[in-house]
């Protein structure tokens, strides 16, 4: 029997990883700040599949939260193999909009915590050779994205370094580039997403499946989607400016503060 830890596995993207990872038998780690709702998550999936699904309450932009998560990944009696660093959210504004303390906070959950849990996780996976690390970015690490997408590019450039200091270890680490996903992602962040057309929307399910297929691949990069494939492709090809003025109106219209 193989434990995933996942961070964030209360909603969105972090959810469908739960349920997949304990629907192929996985004990789980469940980290999130709502107390209630990862008990009520954990005894669903419990119950429904008859995993282990232990609940770890950690606000991941705190030092004792991320301090606690280290912990647990780092307790060599109880073994991590898989780690789902997906805890994040969306600041609501553009640049001096967004106060200083919140584009550090996300900083914090987006990057140190990324860094932190990676490190307290891979050392024993390396020891025991055998292991994995998703890192969910997103595909705004490739599009001028205010904080956000800077943060997002500094997972996917981080991931893709440690992937290849560790290759031939037996742990895989993996940064998952996800497009638009329908989760409590845009709501919470207070975004409208009425200018973001049908097609860019992709399915939290669906995703996870095809990340997981990834990392079975051993890509160290998983865009798991043609559409999504596609147009970070072409934003390679279009200039900056163009590419800027795109990636900073779509899906970024805030409702009043
Ligand atoms: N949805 C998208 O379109 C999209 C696209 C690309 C990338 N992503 C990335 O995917 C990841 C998951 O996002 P999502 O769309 O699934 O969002 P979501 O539905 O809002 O879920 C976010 C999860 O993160 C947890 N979380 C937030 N802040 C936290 C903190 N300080 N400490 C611990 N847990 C925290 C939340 O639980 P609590 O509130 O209980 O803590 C929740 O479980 C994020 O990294 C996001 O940047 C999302």
């Amino acid at each position: 029997m193989t434990t995933a830890l996942i961070t964030g596995a209360t909603a969105g993207i972090g959810a469908a990883f739960a349920r997949r990872l304990a629907a192929d038998g996985h004990d789980l780690v469940l980290v999130a700040r709502d107390e209630k709702r990862l008990h009520e998550h954990a005894t669903e999936l419990h119950d429904r599949h008859r995993v282990e699904a232990e609940v770890l309450r950690a606000d991941l932009s705190r030092e004792e939260g991320i301090a606690a998560v280290e912990a647990r990944l780092s307790d060599r009696k109880r073994p991590v193999d898989l780690l789902v660093n997906n805890a994040g959210f969306g600041n609501k504004g553009r640049f001096l909009e967004v106060s200083v303390a919140d584009e550090l906070t996300m900083l914090r959950v987006h990057c140190e915590a990324v860094l932190r849990l990676t490190m307290a996780a891979a050392g024993g996976m390396r020891e025991r050779r055998r292991g994995g690390v998703v890192n969910v970015a997103s595909v705004a690490a490739f599009v001028p994205r205010g904080t956000y997408g800077a943060s997002k590019a500094w997972v996917v450039q981080f991931t893709q370094g440690a992937a290849r200091d560790l290759a031939g270890s037996g742990v895989r680490l993996m940064a998952l580039c996800p497009g638009f996903v329908r989760t409590e992602f845009h709501q919470r962040a207070g975004m409208g997403t009425e200018n973001i057309p049908g097609w860019m929307w992709l399915d939290a399910d669906r995703l996870v499946d095809a990340a997981l297929k990834d990392l079975a691949r051993g890509k160290s990069l998983s865009i798991p989607d043609p559409r999504y494939k596609a147009l970070t492709g072409l934003s390679k090809l279009v200039p900056r400016g163009a590419l800027g003025r795109v990636s900073s109106t779509t899906g970024r219209k805030y409702g009043p503060s």
